[in-house]
This record gives C-alpha cells, structure tokens and sequence, in this order.
C-alpha cells in the first residue's frame, strides 16, 4: 500500500504543500491518539473540571486546536491560520505562502459519547493583491489549494484533494502512517439516503421543508421511491458516508435564532467539504448559490449547506427555485 508523501509527489504536489498537509497529519496522528485514550487521557469533559491527579482538564477540542495551530506556525511555512477555536487569525512567518483555516474537532459533542468527529482543513495561498489580517483569508472555495479531513472513527482516515480528484487513505497505527486505501473516490450520482437534523423541521423555510416531506412519502409520494435518513451529528462523518456511497447531506437555514440563521461555517466546514464532494462528482450549494463562488466577509461566516449526489441535490435545488421562502429570507 502507498505511503501519502510518494503519492501527492507523483501528482507533482508543491513540496511546501506537501510538507503543510503533513504538518496538519502529525498533529491528526496525535489527536487520534488522545481520542483513543479517551477518559485515560484525562482530555475529555469541560476546560473547568479537574482530573484525578487534580490537573485541570482541556477539552479535547482545546487541546486539538493548540496541537495544530503550534506545529503549523512551527513550519515557517504558514502566513496565518484561522481556526473555529479563535476569534482572531494567528499570524505566523510574514514571508511564507500558505494559509491554513481550520476545524480542529467537527462535531465535537460526539466526543463525550464515544462518537466518530473529524479535524476539517482547507489550505489557501496569500493573495496577489494588497490584503491584510483577516482579510487575506477572504477568497472564495475555488482559491483552495488543498482541503481534507481526518475522520476518527473505528480507524482514523484522510480524505485529501488537491485539485486532482479525492483520495482516501486510513492511519496504520502499527507503522505511524497513512496508507493510500482508495484511489478515486466518486460520489454515485442517485441516492436514496439523506442526511439532516429533523427536529428543526418546524423552523426551516418552506423549499426545504417540501423536499423532506416529499422524501418521506416514499413509494406513495412524488418521489415514487423509499429514502432511509442518516445523522451522525459529526460533518465529517455524515459527509464521509456521502464520499463513500452518496446521499444528500443537508444543513439548512432555521429560524430558531434570527441572529444566526445557519450552523455551518463557510470557511472551516462548507468550502472544504465542497471541495471533496465537487472534486468526487458530487454538487454543493447553499440551496440559491455554488458554495465555492461564495465571496466570503467575515472568517467566521454561516452558510447553509446542500451537497452530495448530483441528481439528488439538483431535485432539491429545484425545490428551491419554485418554492418561495415563507419565513426568512436567506
Ligand atoms: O460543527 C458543527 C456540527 O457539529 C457539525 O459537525 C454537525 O453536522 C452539526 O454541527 C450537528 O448539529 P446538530 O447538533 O444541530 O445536529
Ligand atoms: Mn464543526
């Protein structure tokens, strides 16, 4: 089985790259190693209890963000990253290239459960033009160079693009490495399985609300066809059964709380996601917009979220141009 290093070297990977990627994989390697000592560790639980020894426990969420973000600014390599975890980017070399935004737990209440979570990262260039701060990660999902995520599940894997398809490859823990274990992922373009939180039914607008009816009719509705619902509560997971063996993964905008009509972020989650699932076949879109042209504003920005199987979200997008919003608009 190939080792990840020859492998992004034959698709002619920039060297620096390759060398930010694994940057990001050392630190997975460690986190995958803490979420696999679980209570042992003594990292799970909140930042204010106290272990046994009486030491004051980090969430492991904490923990993983401080392990990326110190051995990325260590490379020289990085300009700055942008992390969930922080308010503000953090600077680091002045001279260097890249830029790295990331998710360092995704779906990090699954923690505490012994669920599957993830680590999302989306790898950018500094721009040509003037821009500062924050400011330099404002560039639209097409200006990726690089994306990924590692899914800590019963084995850790990778899913990486960097503009060349989507490869998989899972942690060997006997030798330290990821091994390539699927070369060429694509996204079937049917489904009959979607993902999405349902107990917000009653808070989302009227397309999405349409579409999910009609699917749940199964046989006797429109569809004429049974679908089975997913929800891992972890993007990274519900998104990796997607590269797997397709499905409609959807975070729409709700109403519950008017200041914050959506859950993903741009940046962290949408892009790089989007990345993956574009680059496997599938289709992405905030139910009016390709996630990936999206001019972002803020690094901290929302959006919704609609991908997976082509013709599947394109049904949904349909819904979407017939059917007006009710509630919101988004
Ligand atoms: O990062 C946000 C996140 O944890 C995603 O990983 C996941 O898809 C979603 O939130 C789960 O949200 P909820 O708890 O509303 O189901
Ligand atoms: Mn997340």
């Amino acid at each position: 089985m190939q080792r990840l290093i020859p492998v992004l070297n034959k698709d002619h990977v920039p060297l620096h790259l390759i060398s930010v990627i694994n940057t990001l994989l050392t630190a997975a390697k460690e986190i995958s190693h803490r979420l696999h000592q679980g209570s042992l560790a003594g990292t799970l639980g909140s930042t204010l209890d106290e272990n046994i020894q009486g030491e004051t426990q980090k969430k492991l969420d904490v923990v993983s963000n401080q392990l990326i973000k110190n051995m990325l600014l260590e490379t020289n390599l990085v300009r700055a990253v942008a992390s969930e975890e922080e308010d503000d980017i953090v600077e680091g070399n002045p001279d260097a290239k890249y830029l790295v935004a990331y998710d360092p737990l995704d779906g990090s209440s699954n923690i505490d459960i012994n669920g599957s979570v993830g680590t999302i990262f989306s790898i950018l260039e500094v721009p040509d033009h003037p821009a500062e701060g924050k400011d330099m990660f404002l560039q639209t999902g097409d200006e990726q160079v690089a994306a990924g995520y590692i899914l800590y599940g019963p084995s850790a894997m990778l899913a990486l693009t960097t503009g060349q398809g989507v490869r998989m490859y899972t942690l060997d823990h006997t030798v330290g490495e990821f091994l390539l274990t699927v070369d060429q992922v694509k996204v079937p373009k049917d489904t009959r399985e979607f993902a999405i939180n349902m107990s917000n039914s009653r808070f989302w607008n009227k397309p999405i609300q349409s579409y999910i009816a009609d699917l749940i009719q199964g046989e006797e509705g429109p569809r004429k066809k049974r679908f089975n619902m997913r929800w891992n509560a972890a993007m990274v997971s519900d998104v990796h059964r997607v590269l797997c063996r397709g499905g409609l993964f959807t975070y729409p905008a709700d109403c519950r709380n008017k200041k914050k009509p959506c859950k993903l972020r741009l940046l962290y989650e949408a892009n790089p996601m989007s990345y993956l699932v574009e680059q496997a076949g599938g289709r992405c879109s905030t139910g009016y917009e390709r996630i990936m042209s999206l001019q972002p504003t803020d690094i901290h920005e929302r959006v919704s979220v609609i991908m997976g199987s082509s013709n599947e979200v394109e049904v949904c997008l349909d819904y979407h141009k017939k059917i007006p919003c009710d509630r919101f608009d988004v």
